[in-house]
């Protein structure tokens, strides 16, 4: 991924040359994550995985991050992530958008169809790539009290504020998204799993006085939005989790504390999906018609960025936005299925 950095916008603050170590090193190979419901299981996957390999030469851990996930259930920023998912033909479970006609697997799998009829090239022999993935690992420090401060500073009520922050979002806290509860957070909305993503753009929102057109979560997926080019082919499979110990509630001022998310996003085509949400989305407004404008949440500003809120009679546009996450490291890896892996296990025999 560092060799990646300026294509997908890593540069300033956020380029390799001040990653943590070892991200964008040569002595990253192997990534393992280790989930479990409580501390108590989560010392015991982790002690299984350590008599896997501590016999094993030339293998060593050289970084490990503690993630979980808040009480609160959300990120750092106070939002619930993890609500929509691609639809994928054949794996037999909904999509989490009833609207959205399933993509094919060969986006997310390697050895099937994708999009465009043909086979994304993997890894060989056949074994090793079938089934597998690839995944873009992200560590992203997210500025809380920054965050915080820019919408006390540019808003003069509480409710304006809570307003502001769910337009930069798409969302509110609960999840409810603004497209279907575009004047107040709808906890009841947000706890249904049939509606909570169950919408498009162009047929109520098509100009975004809903949600905008620069918000985050349509900006990252356009769905049927009027945009150039064709939001199947930019789909991703998210996995992601916290790290680090939230700011408390109200508080405004930085703690000095390192806090924020470590994303996965995943896909058979990191570089139309991943590379391309991150360069053409996130980081670039011509898309959308505001050429000058990033994402407002996961876009790096540096204190000069701005964002359009359409709004009638006019709309407002907010400037002077600061970055509210910088990148603290990032690596691609091939994800390999679990035959793969069986034959991985039997070669070393
Ligand atoms: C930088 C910190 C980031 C934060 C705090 C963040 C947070 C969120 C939140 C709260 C949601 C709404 C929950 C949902 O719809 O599932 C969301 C959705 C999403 N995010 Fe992020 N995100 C970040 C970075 C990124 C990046 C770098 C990408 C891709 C390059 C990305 C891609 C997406 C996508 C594809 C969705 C779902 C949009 C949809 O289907 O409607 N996010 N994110």
């Amino acid at each position: 991924m560092a060799a990646r950095a300026e294509l997908i916008g890593d540069v300033g603050e956020n380029a390799p040359d001040r990653w943590e170590a070892p991200f964008g090193t040569d002595d990253v190979h192997i990534a393992l994550s280790a989930l479990a419901s409580d501390a108590a299981q989560l010392g015991k996957e982790l002690e299984r995985a350590r008599v896997a390999f501590e016999d094993t030469p030339g293998v060593q851990v050289i970084w490990q991050q503690d993630v979980h996930q808040l009480p609160t259930g959300r990120t750092t920023f106070g939002f619930r992530d993890g609500i929509s998912h691609p639809n994928i033909e054949g794996v037999g479970l909904p999509g989490s958008n009833p609207r959205e006609t399933p993509i094919k697997a060969g986006e997310f799998i390697l050895g099937y169809p994708d999009e465009t009829g043909s086979l994304p090239p993997m890894p060989s022999p056949d074994v090793l790539g079938r089934n597998g993935t690839y995944a873009a690992v992200r560590k992203i420090h997210t500025n809380v009290a920054a965050r915080r401060q820019y919408l006390r500073a540019n808003t003069s009520s509480a409710e304006e504020e809570a307003l502001l922050a769910a337009k930069m979002v798409g969302r509110w806290p609960s999840g409810a998204p603004l497209t279907l509860t575009p004047e107040h957070d709808d906890p009841e909305l947000a706890a249904d799993p049939h509606r909570v993503n169950n919408f498009l753009y162009r047929e109520n929102d098509d100009r975004g006085y809903r949600c905008p057109a620069g918000a985050h979560i349509r900006r990252t997926n356009p769905r049927d939005a009027t945009i150039i080019g064709d939001a199947r082919m930019h789909r991703l499979i998210r996995r992601g989790t916290t790290y680090g110990p939230p700011l408390p509630e109200g508080v405004l001022d930085d703690d000095g504390a390192d806090r924020g998310l470590i994303g996965v996003f995943i896909g058979a085509h990191l570089e139309r999906q991943f590379e391309f949400i991150k360069a053409e989305w996130v980081n670039d407004g011509n898309f959308i018609g505001y050429p000058g404008e990033k994402d407002p949440v996961a876009g790096h500003h540096g204190g000069t960025g701005t964002v359009t809120i359409p709004e009638k009679p006019v709309r407002r546009r907010l400037q002077n936005l600061p970055s509210f996450v910088v990148t603290r490291g990032g690596e691609y890896c091939f994800v390999p299925g679990l035959r793969a892996l069986r034959w991985l296990a039997e070669l070393e025999d």
